[in-house]
C-alpha cells in the first residue's frame, strides 16, 4: 500500500476542489424538494461543475453514468439518477459528488430529507453526520487510520445502527480513490500512522437497520439488504500536523 504525501502545490489544487465542491454541494441542497426527479439533481450538478471549470469526478468512471450518485431512502450509495424517478415528501435523498479541478479529486457527500421527514429519518441523518465528526477527531498526524475507523463505527452502532461493511472511504488526490482504505467501523490492527499532506475522503454509510447491502441489477446501485434506509455522509480532509482540515466544508 503506498499513500502519497501531497506537496504544498497539491494541497492548494485540492483546496480549491474542496472549495468548489462545498458550493455545488450547497445549490443542490436548495432544489431537493418533493416533485423533483433524480435526473434532475445530476442535470444542475454537472452543469454547476462545468460551470467552475472542473469535470464531474464520477462521469464514466469504471462506467458510472452520471455526476451524481443520487441514493434514495434504502439505496446506500451509487443510485443512478432517472428521470422516472421522481422525489417524494418524507423521503431521504443522499447526493455524492466528485468534481476534478487542474487533476485533483475532490469527494463529499451529503443526505437531505425531502420535505417533512419522520424523526426516525433525520436522527439517522444527524447521527451518520456526527459520525464523520468523531471521526474526524482522529485523522490527524500520530494518530492511527482505524482510530478513525472505530469512532465511527462506535458511535453509529450505540444507536444501534447498522454500519455498512462492504463499502469504505479511501485516500483521494490525482486519483479518485488511493490508499489507504478507510473502513467505517472498529478493526483488528489499528492501521497505518497517519501524517501531515495525506488526504481521505472519509465516508460513514450507515443503515438504520442491518449492515448488509445488496447490490441491484443495474449494477451500481447499493441497497440496503433489509430495506431500511441509509445515510451517507463525505467529505475531503487533509491531514495536517495540528487539526485536520475539512477541504469540502467552508
Ligand atoms: N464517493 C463514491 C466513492 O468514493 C463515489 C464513487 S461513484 C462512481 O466510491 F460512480 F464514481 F463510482
Ligand atoms: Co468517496
Amino acid at each position: 500500500m503506498s499513500v502519497s504525501i501531497k506537496s504544498e502545490r497539491e494541497i492548494e489544487l485540492m483546496r480549491e476542489a474542496g472549495k468548489i465542491l462545498f458550493e455545488v454541494h450547497e445549490e443542490l441542497g436548495k432544489i431537493i424538494k418533493p416533485g423533483i426527479t433524480t435526473l434532475d439533481i445530476d442535470k444542475l450538478g454537472r452543469k454547476l461543475i462545468e460551470g467552475y471549470g472542473c469535470t464531474p469526478s464520477f462521469l464514466g468512471y469504471n462506467g458510472y453514468p452520471a455526476s451524481i450518485c443520487v441514493s434514495v431512502n434504502d439505496e446506500v450509495v451509487h443510485g443512478i439518477p432517472s428521470k422516472k424517478h421522481i422525489l417524494r415528501e418524507g423521503d431521504i435523498v443522499s447526493l455524492d459528488a466528485g468534481v476534478i479541478y487542474k487533476g485533483y479529486h475532490s469527494d463529499a457527500a451529503r443526505t437531505y430529507g425531502v420535505g417533512k421527514i419522520s424523526e426516525d429519518a433525520a436522527r439517522l441523518i444527524d447521527v451518520t453526520k456526527q459520525c464523520f465528526f468523531e471521526g474526524i477527531k482522529y485523522a490527524r498526524e500520530g494518530c492511527h487510520l482505524h482510530e478513525i475507523s472505530e469512532a465511527i463505527g462506535n458511535y453509529a452502532e450505540s444507536f444501534g445502527y447498522g454500519v455498512v461493511r462492504d463499502l469504505v472511504g479511501h485516500g483521494v488526490g490525482s486519483a479518485l480513490h488511493e490508499d489507504p482504505q478507510v473502513p467505517n467501523f472498529k478493526q483488528e490492527t489499528r492501521g497505518m500512522r497517519l501524517k501531515a499532506g495525506m488526504t481521505l475522503a472519509i465516508e460513514p454509510m450507515i443503515n438504520a437497520g442491518q449492515y448488509n447491502v445488496r447490490w441491484l441489477d443495474d449494477e451500481w446501485t447499493v441497497v440496503t439488504a433489509d430495506g431500511s434506509l441509509s445515510a451517507h455522509y463525505e467529505n475531503t480532509v487533509l491531514i495536517t500536523d495540528g487539526e485536520p482540515e475539512i477541504l469540502s466544508l467552508r
